[in-house]
């Protein structure tokens, strides 16, 4: 067998701990499968003091990341510190150095992966990324090679983590916020900075990358509209479940014929569906392709292990493709550079959905008269119409609204125009419904 390949990491964290051991647990396994050895000789971390969660006997251990993305024996660069600014400049050193590069960095691939895939193609060199999508989920390789025949019309996905096991504790065992938060920071799940877990940023530099790898588009963080999980309330879940729905928070990138659909937002499934019972880390991906029809890919979204075994798996490839040409690797965005496409990307007022809506208001005759009448000024038609019992300390009464797809510009419009009804007592709470057929 040839000699053993020599990697260096940047990051000894979460990820960089769980994929260091996968290394050197499964050394022989991973050496059958890549036709020779895979060792890490240098890492960098911050603090060159602290505990690791691996074994770090046989590398050198540095606290300048440069040492690591120079060094003349290493083939292959593992970008696992995270952030943007630092990340950035570091693989791009790597890639000049002819370094090939793996990176679990979400963040890095949706602001600057345009540029970072230019340099590696500039430089014949590879940069693998599926770790930094639904964790250990191989959903990257999929969409890029199994699903290569087909066209895909859309996908949707629960591709937080943090978010999805926040919400099924909340949800289902009634814990607190703030309590459950910390306990996915305990367990590694969460980003450095938490808000990108709870705010959506961190789904939608997710779904920036599943969907330049779906559609041949160029990544474009800026246009994903993006809402997070700090306003789903306990009494929604509640309405949700006993119509038969489940709130998810999901990515979506959907094909259209006017433009494509980014968005991540909390949604109401049907429990029937897969997707609506994804629980705790989980994470899952459906995918509607033209000839296979959907599929679905599903298993633990974040953690040492799970994203380490994404890390190592891009590694392998990259240790097999070390003698190929670059010309015949499979593109970093599955679709060649030169054959991107430019299709627009559609805002949210574009974008057709149902809604879920909560309405309150005073226990007066002619109000639901009063409120369809402006749904169907705003050409909104109605699915189903719930009247709950009185809430007795707002002296209101709670009405639920399912209605059929329409757009949300004619929704915002009649939202607008209910909530200056003199009888509706508060704020309208409105939740996207996708049944993902
Ligand atoms: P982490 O536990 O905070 O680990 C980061 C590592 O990088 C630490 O070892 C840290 O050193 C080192 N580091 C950070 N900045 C550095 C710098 N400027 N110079 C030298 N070393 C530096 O983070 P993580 O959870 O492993 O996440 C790493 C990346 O993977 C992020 O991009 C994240 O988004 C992504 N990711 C994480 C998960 C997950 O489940 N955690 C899943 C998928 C993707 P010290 O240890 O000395 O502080
Ligand atoms: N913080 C991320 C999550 C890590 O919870 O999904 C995996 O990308």
């Amino acid at each position: 067998m040839l000699e053993a390949v020599k990697v260096g990491v940047l990051g000894l964290g979460t990820v960089g701990s769980g994929a260091a051991s996968i290394l050197q647990r499964n050394a022989d396994e991973i050496a059958r499968r890549a036709g020779r050895g895979i060792c890490i000789s240098i890492a960098c971390v911050r603090d060159l003091k602290k505990q690791r969660d691996c074994d770090i006997a046989g590398m050198t251990l540095t606290a300048d990341p440069e040492k690591v993305v120079s060094d003349p024996d290493v083939k292959i660069v593992l970008e696992l510190m995270g952030g943007t600014d630092d990340a950035l400049k570091l693989v791009l050193m790597a890639i000049d150095h002819g370094k090939h590069v793996v990176t679990a960095n979400k963040a890095l691939i949706a602001f600057h992966g345009n540029e970072i895939f230019q340099r590696a193609q500039d430089k014949g060199v590879a940069v693998a990324f599926e770790a930094a999508v639904a964790g250990g989920i191989p959903i990257i390789k999929a969409l890029r090679e199994g699903l290569a025949a087909n066209a895909i019309l859309w996908l949707a996905g629960v591709i937080n983590g943090t978010g999805n096991f926040i919400l099924t504790e909340m949800c289902d065992k009634g814990r607190d916020f703030d309590e459950v938060l910390k306990e996915a920071q305990r367990l590694g799940y969460a980003e450095a900075d938490p808000s990108f877990d709870i705010q959506g940023t961190d789904a939608a530099h997710k779904l920036t990358i599943l969907a330049s790898v779906a559609f041949g588009v160029p990544l474009q963080f800026e246009k994903v509209h993006t809402e997070g999980i700090t306003g789903i309330s306990g009494i929604d879940v509640a309405y949700a479940s006993e119509l038969g729905y489940r709130i998810k928070h999901l990515g979506i990138a959907r094909r259209t014929d006017s433009g494509l659909e980014l968005r991540v937002h909390p949604a109401l499934i049907p429990c029937s569906r897969l997707i609506a019972n994804v629980d705790g880390v989980m994470n899952a991906v459906i995918v509607k392709a033209d000839a296979l029809g959907q599929s679905l890919y599903y298993g633990p979204g974040a953690g040492a292990e799970p994203t380490g075994s994404a890390v190592v798996a891009d590694l392998v490839d990259v240790v097999r493709a070390l003698t190929t040409d670059p010309e015949n690797r499979v593109p970093h965005l599955a679709f060649q550079p030169d054959s991107l496409s430019d299709i627009p990307v559609l805002s949210i007022d574009e974008v057709y959905t149902a809604y879920y809506l909560r309405i309150h208001v005073l226990d007066r005759p002619g109000v639901l008269a009063d409120v369809t009448r402006i749904f169907a000024a705003h050409k909104i038609s109605i699915e189903a119409i719930i009247q709950k019992e009185q809430d007795a300390r707002a002296a209101s009464v709670p009405i639920i609204i399912l209605t059929h797809r329409v757009n949300e510009k004619n929704m915002k419009g009649a939202i607008a125009e209910i909530e200056e009804l003199d009888v509706v007592t508060s704020r309208i709470t409105l939740i996207r419904l996708e049944t993902l057929i």
